[in-house]
């Protein structure tokens, strides 16, 4: 539970600063950019509607002063009712205008949320390597989804309504002076109450804001781990624990959430209280003006006071959305840095896409590492011949499966060149490279979808028939067939639905039906038991001729047959010959392979006992 909500209070805390406030404003403008038309619709609305709601006090003051004030006659009866009709006409033109305004609003902000969602995943599709490894993906989520709704929002919500309240704002303050000066100036005396009372408030909210987002992040951090882990919950009966731990956090987040609206609950009142103070100090003195001076009229007194009114509105929104822009562009701040992420691994200038690829991989002193000053590979030297299958050995953390994303490019090598055919692979276009590399890592991951899915993943065009000779040549098919849905049974997220041998099996058939020139099988059959693995083992003998193979694997077994065994050590290639040249060697390989014999029957003699 800690990291989250650690991670949380140090971003509420401290908002990395990569962009200057006005790079960051800049940016967020640009975004309507892409929707010209839509935007400026969206503000000759604004500009409409602000200035024809404000016509309406003038019907009323009309309907007043030229027919009520004046006295009683059936003339006038007539004309308070054709009044009353322009009125009602008015009002519903007026809601018309602030129905499209809604539509054309959400509309906006709608496609807005869209084009942003859809550039993160794109951004997220392409993105190197080492984004993914040094990101937590909870970040990565939590941008796509909650900071792009919060952007959304301060888009829409946020800068138009800020638009279009500084546009009334500026309106009525003008046509408030055509009115009267002096009542003007004096609606502007609560002004300074008002702000400072806001901003008192704000800092109020904004404490009880954060209180509730750390709160609500303790409950679904809580929440995730438990489910993540329920198997050792349930293995270690900790079921009543955990309850109690859960309630005492969403406990937290009932006080705090009570609170916030606690605070916020007193706000709208107050500020309608100030604004009233000021409709008092109008009414007294435009009383005095009427009774005493005439100076204006009843009708005149009834506008002013709706224009007052509606003055204070806009001031009170223009600071209450602060919050909105602030958390706005904090979220904006955060998706910009995803999509501005420099791609680490991109295309040459002329990326090259030779006709085929044969197979020849070279590796030509290639250093590598992943942090600056912990050397990885060290002076790697490694040919591998078109069509021959290499076995990388060695202990855990030598930097196996190291040398083979290299050859993928998810990382770049920092010295020395890695070759295909002669060819830099940093020259070879990098999807065409990647195409005819396939992969089957340690880490086996399964698509949620039906088996047959996951198997086609690799080349969507595949038929059926083709699927179904990889998988017998492997010996799979049986197995799936035994399956109750067979090749349609769905393997659920990440495969959870099938154990850790069949999901490496399918893994393994998957990256051979891409029918790539150069195979890359990372521990492919280690959850294996041995019985099928030496089955698997000639399926993977003969899907292997013609194509460049590099095979790592523990069990020494497995590869005694590769043309060439490369033995690293802490990142250096120490031996490399054939299993009998390694084997009279007597170094290093001669050791491991000795090692695994004793233990083999260390194993099958105690379990002889
Ligand atoms: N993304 C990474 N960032 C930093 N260091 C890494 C990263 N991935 C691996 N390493 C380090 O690189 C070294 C080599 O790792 P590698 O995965 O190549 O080992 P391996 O030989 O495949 O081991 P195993 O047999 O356990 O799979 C290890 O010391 C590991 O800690
Ligand atoms: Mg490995």
């Amino acid at each position: 539970m800690g990291w989250a909500v650690r991670r949380l209070a140090r971003e509420e805390e401290e908002r990395k600063k990569l962009y200057s406030d006005r790079e960051l404003f800049v940016k967020v403008i640009k975004i309507f950019g892409y929707y010209k038309a839509e935007t400026f619709s969206v503000i000759a609305i604004i500009i409409t509607v602000s200035v024809f709601s404000s016509l309406i006090p003038i019907i009323m003051q009309r309907a007043i002063d030229s027919f009520i004030y004046v006295g009683i006659s059936t003339e006038r009866t007539k004309g308070i009712i054709i009044m009353a009709f322009i009125y009602l006409t008015f009002i519903l033109m007026n809601a018309a205008l602030i129905f499209i305004r809604t539509v054309f609003f959400s509309k906006l902000g709608q496609k807005i949320i869209y084009r942003l969602r859809t550039e993160l995943f794109r951004k997220l599709q392409y993105l190197s390597f080492s984004y993914f490894t040094e990101t937590e993906s909870g970040r990565t989520i939590s941008k796509v989804t909650n900071d792009v709704d919060a952007l959304g929002e301060l888009l829409t919500t946020g800068l138009i309504d800020i638009f279009a309240d500084f546009f009334s704002l500026i309106w009525i303050v003008a046509i408030m002076f055509s009115y009267d000066i002096k009542m003007t100036l004096l609606t502007f005396t609560v002004i300074p109450i008002l702000i400072f009372v806001i901003l008192m408030f704000q800092r109020k909210v904004r404490v009880a804001y954060r209180k509730t987002r750390v709160a609500i992040a303790k409950v679904t951090a809580n929440l995730q781990e438990s489910i993540s882990g329920v198997k050792v919950t349930k293995a270690l009966s900790r079921e009543e624990e955990n309850i109690s731990t859960f309630k005492n956090i969403n406990q937290e987040n009932y006080k705090a959430n009570v609170e916030a609206a606690g605070v916020s609950a007193l706000f709208m009142p107050l500020i309608q209280f100030i604004s009233a103070i000021g409709t008092t100090i109008i009414l007294i003195f435009g009383g005095i003006s009427i009774i005493k001076f005439g100076t204006i009229t009843i009708g005149e007194l009834y506008a002013f006071l709706e224009y007052s009114n509606r003055f204070f509105m806009p001031i009170i929104s223009l600071f209450t959305f602060y919050t909105v822009i602030q958390s706005g562009f904090a979220a904006a701040e955060r998706i910009f840095e995803v999509l501005d992420e420099e791609y680490t691994v991109k295309n040459s200038e002329n990326p090259i896409i030779p006709e085929k690829i044969e197979g020849r991989i070279e590796f030509r002193n290639v250093y590598f590492s992943y942090t600056p000053d912990v050397p990885i590979l060290k002076n790697i030297n490694l040919v591998i011949e078109k069509g021959e299958s290499v076995a990388l050995v060695g202990e855990t953390g030598a930097g196996k499966t190291t040398i083979t994303k290299l050859l993928s490019r998810y990382y770049d090598v920092n010295e020395g060149e890695l070759l295909i055919d002669g060819i830099n692979i940093k020259d070879i276009e990098l999807s065409f490279l990647r195409k005819n590399i396939a992969v089957v890592p340690q880490d086996v991951f399964l698509f949620s979808g039906t088996i047959m899915e996951n198997l086609k993943y690799g080349k969507k065009e595949a038929t059926d028939e083709e699927v179904y000779r990889v998988c017998k040549t492997l010996s799979l098919h049986k197995y799936i067939l035994n399956l109750p849905e067979g090749y349609e049974t769905d393997v659920k997220e990440g495969g959870s639905r099938l154990s850790l041998g069949q999901r490496q099996l399918i893994s393994l058939a998957r990256a051979l039906i891409a029918d790539p020139k150069i195979l890359i099988l990372d521990e492919c059959s280690s959850s294996v038991d041995p019985i099928t693995e030496a089955l698997i083992q000639k399926g993977i003998d003969i899907l292997l001729r013609n194509r460049t193979s590099i095979i790592i694997a523990h069990r020494l077994s497995t590869i005694k047959n590769a043309s060439k065994i490369v033995a690293l050590d802490h990142g250096e290639i120490i031996e490399q010959g054939t299993h009998q040249e390694l084997l009279k060697k007597m170094g290093k390989y001669y050791s491991l392979y000795e090692t695994q014999l004793t233990a083999n029957t260390i194993v099958t003699e105690e379990s002889k006992k």
